[in-house]
This record gives structure tokens, sequence and C-alpha cells, in this order.
């Protein structure tokens, strides 16, 4: 017998009964569920609509539940379609026609929005840790690199000098953002759906301030039909997602790069990476693959999800329940990914002489040269000319700039003296750049120690 039964003279037809249900996704709410519905029993005590007896046998029924579950001794039916109703069919089964009682000025749909921003704020929980361990990792693995010179791109050409620790200092800004946009979902997140009801509230006079206290979240939602139908969290927390596994991939696309032969840049740890099934050589980087392979599947979550919500008149509509397989699927992506990224990274070889010599090559010091003429009083575009013309007679000539002596120098322009050489050393042009957001080593290590003392704080507001 359905829990919503009455209204029905037949059977549900077998094929709907399993395309209706959400149970083989939902499970995994039920400690979220339970907690729901025992803050919920609470406050209809408290409220005088159950008796403090049957409270105390309700929610020590549905503790019960909830150890047997965790213990695998109970088992989910698709007749009993979801999490919420399963719960409630292994209450009533357990305490008797008391376990009715529980559903008192409550719908599934207020009790599906509160276990999704419950279940929600756990996860958001253990990825706020992931990505702080990462942004712990970038900072260890930059204090090593200060002066590890490499070349900085642009379209991927030989650009200026950088060290390392500064390029993977930017990534531990995009990671910034990523939390701060986390902890901005998370506020959105803790306002409280129960006591909507299906989508008209109640006419049973509930404390949703007593509940809203007992599971902690920090406001009450403020219409009944918004409560019901808002899934702007699972929204945020996907596109939240999407950025974050952006910048993943981004930095997996260098990750692979660097690793080929052609760059030499970086050696991945054998057991971060894998082999051939034919190719007895090959070493490769497939944990980098993957995660700029599965952005695009958390970029689907979240189209999943708009595309979902875009059309759906208010209030609860069914549609929503597909809302689940997509924010579980980018929760569990997003995890996975991060779990395995940050040791393959603190495990990775960085081959710092391969970096210096790539960046002595590829004339990363021409802007520096061209610098060092407008030092001499010459206007920037006439030095930016003259550099030109001297990459071009070095690239003829298979030279680089610091390869050109003195007098072929002033050839080109007569404001170059002798001390142009200790100038345009990759080194020297990295240690200029001092200014706040450069490369210089003391800016970076200035930087670091700032990056270190936030990390702190946002580890202490967790
Ligand atoms: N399993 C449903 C879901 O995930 C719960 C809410 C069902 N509400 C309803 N009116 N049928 O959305």
């Amino acid at each position: 017998m359905k829990l919503w039964g009455g209204r029905f003279a037949k059977q549900t037809d077998k094929l709907t009964e399993d395309f209706n249900a959400s149970i083989a996704f939902d499970s995994r709410m039920y400690q979220q569920d339970i907690q729901g519905s025992i803050a919920h029993a609470a406050m209809l005590a408290r409220q005088g609509i159950l008796s403090e007896a049957e409270r105390d046998r309700i929610i020590a029924g549905l503790e019960e539940i909830r150890q047997e579950l965790a213990e695998g001794k109970l088992g989910f039916s698709v007749a009993a379609e979801d999490v919420h109703m399963n719960i409630e069919t292994f209450l009533t089964a357990k305490i008797g026609d008391l376990g009715k009682k529980l559903h008192t000025a409550r719908s599934r749909n207020d009790q599906v929005a509160l276990d999704v921003r419950l279940y929600l704020r756990d996860e958001i929980a253990t990825v706020r840790e992931l990505v702080l361990a990462l942004e712990k990792a970038l900072l260890q693995i930059a204090a090593q690199h200060l002066e590890t010179i490499m070349p900085g791109y642009t379209h991927l050409q030989r650009a200026q000098p950088v060290t390392l620790a500064h390029h993977l200092m930017a990534y531990f800004e995009m990671l910034r953002r990523d939390l701060g946009r986390l902890d901005d979902c998370r506020r959105r997140l803790m306002s409280l759906p129960l006591g909507s009801g299906a989508l008209a509230a109640t006419g049973f006079p509930l404390d949703r301030d007593f509940v809203r206290e007992q599971l902690g979240f920090a406001e009450i939602t403020r219409n009944s039909l918004d409560g019901v139908s808002d899934r702007d969290f699972a929204i945020e927390f996907c596109s939240w997602a999407s950025i974050l596994m952006m910048h993943l991939s981004r930095f997996s696309e260098e990750i692979i790069m660097w690793s080929s032969e052609e760059f030499s840049f970086l050696t991945l740890d054998d057991g971060f990476s894998t082999g051939s099934s034919i190719m007895p050589q090959k070493k490769n980087p497939d944990i980098a693959e993957l995660v700029r392979g599965k952005t695009g599947r958390v970029y689907g979550d979240l189209i999943t999800l708009l595309t979902l919500m875009k059309g759906l008149p208010l209030a609860y509509n069914k549609d929503m329940q597909e809302d689940k397989e997509a924010l579980f699927d980018a929760i569990d992506t997003v995890k996975k990914c991060l779990l395995v990224f940050t040791p393959m990274l603190l495990t990775s070889q960085f081959n710092v002489d391969r970096m210096a010599r790539a960046a002595r090559g590829g004339f990363t010091n021409a802007t520096d040269l061209a610098d060092y003429l407008v030092n001499q009083g010459l206007p920037f575009r006439d030095a930016h000319e003259v550099v030109g013309r001297v990459v071009r007679y070095c690239i003829d000539n298979h030279l680089s700039l610091d390869e050109l002596d003195l007098a072929k120098f002033k050839e080109f322009s007569p404001l170059i003296g002798a001390d142009i050489y200790p100038y345009i050393d990759v080194k020297a042009c990295v240690a200029r750049r001092r200014i706040p957001g450069g490369p210089a080593p003391e800016t970076v290590q200035a930087a670091l120690a700032e990056a270190g003392q936030w990390l702190r704080r946002v580890e202490d507001e967790g």
C-alpha cells in the first residue's frame, strides 16, 4: 500500500513505479532526512501537536533506523519510491501507527528541499577542506621554487622570464577566489525551507525558528512557494564546481604539456601516472587528462540543472527530482579530482635546469633590452623597433641576445654599453620585477607570507 494510496483504485504499474522512484539515488541522503525529521518531531511536540512521549518514541525509532541503515540491516524498497517515504515506512513498521503522525504539517516538497540543503552543506565542508589542502600544497611547492626561473608564456610562445613559484601562485589566486565563491554559496544555502509545506505553508502553528536553530541554519525561507521551488543553491554549487574544474583543467593542461619530452619541465611520480598496454616506454599523465576530461562532465551537470529549472512553473514539479543525480555527480567528481590532484602535484619533480635553460632561450629578455634603452632616454616605441631588429639578426645568426658582442650591439644602438650583459641576464630580469604582483623572489616571498596568513584565517573560519 502506497503512503498516498487512498485516492487510487488500482496498483501502480510496475514500469511506472520504477520510472517514478528516486530511491536508487536519493538514499544517500538518509542521514539528512532523519536529521530533519528529528528536528521536525521535536518542534511538533514543543507546539503541542505531538505529546512528549510521542516525540520521544518517534525520535528513538528514527535513531534506530539510522543505526540499522548504517549497519546495512535495512533494505530500501522501490515500492516506497524515495528516501522520505522509505524512512517513514520503516518508522511505522518499527513503532506502529504513531509513525504516521510524523508527517503532520510537512510535505515531501519542503522535506526534500531541506534534505538536499543539509546534504550539500555537509559536502561543502568536505570539499572546502580539499580545496584548502591543494592551496597548502601550492604554498609548500612555491616556497621551494622562489628562485626557479622558467619562461612565462603568452600564446604559448616564450614571453618573459618568471619563476615557478610565481607561476604556481597564480593557481593559488584562482583557488582563493574559488574558496570565496564556495563560502558565498554556503551562506545562501543556509536558509531553512521546512515549514513551506507542499507550497502554501500550513495552518499548524509551527515554530520554524526553533527548527532553524536545531539544524544550524542562518535564516528561514521567506516565501513558501519559493521555499519548495528554489534549487538555486544546487545551481550555484555546480556553477562553483564548474569554475573550480576549469581552473584544475588549465593546470592539468600545463602538467600534461610540462611532462612531455618536448617541455620536460616536470616528471610525474610513478605512483601518479600510468603505462601503455602496447608501448613499453610510455608513462602517461592520465590523472591530469582525466581531470581535464571530467571538467566537461561537471559543466554538463550545471547545464542539466539550468535546463531542468528554466521552464518550471511554481511551485514543485516532479522534474525537480532530476536535480539530485546532476548535483551528486558534480560533488563526487570534484571530490575525486581534488583528492588525487593534490598528491599528484606534491609528488611531481620539477626539472629546474630544464626550466632555466628554456627561459634563457626564446629571447625572453628582449623586453628588458628595450627597457634598458628606455632608461638611456630612447622612447619605448623606438626601443621596441631597435630590439626587434637585434632579435631578427640574432635569429638569422643563431645567437641569443647575451651572445651578441658589444660592438654588434652598438651597431644597433650606440646607447648600449657593457652593462647590458648583467642587465639582460634572466635572473636580473626577474629580480627587477619587484612591484606588488611581480615575480621577483622577494616579492613572491612576501606574497607567500600573505597567502599563508590568509590560509590560516580561512581554515579557522571553516
Ligand atoms: N523524490 C521527490 C524528489 O526528489 C521528493 C518530492 C516529491 N514530491 C512530490 N510532490 N511528488 O523531488
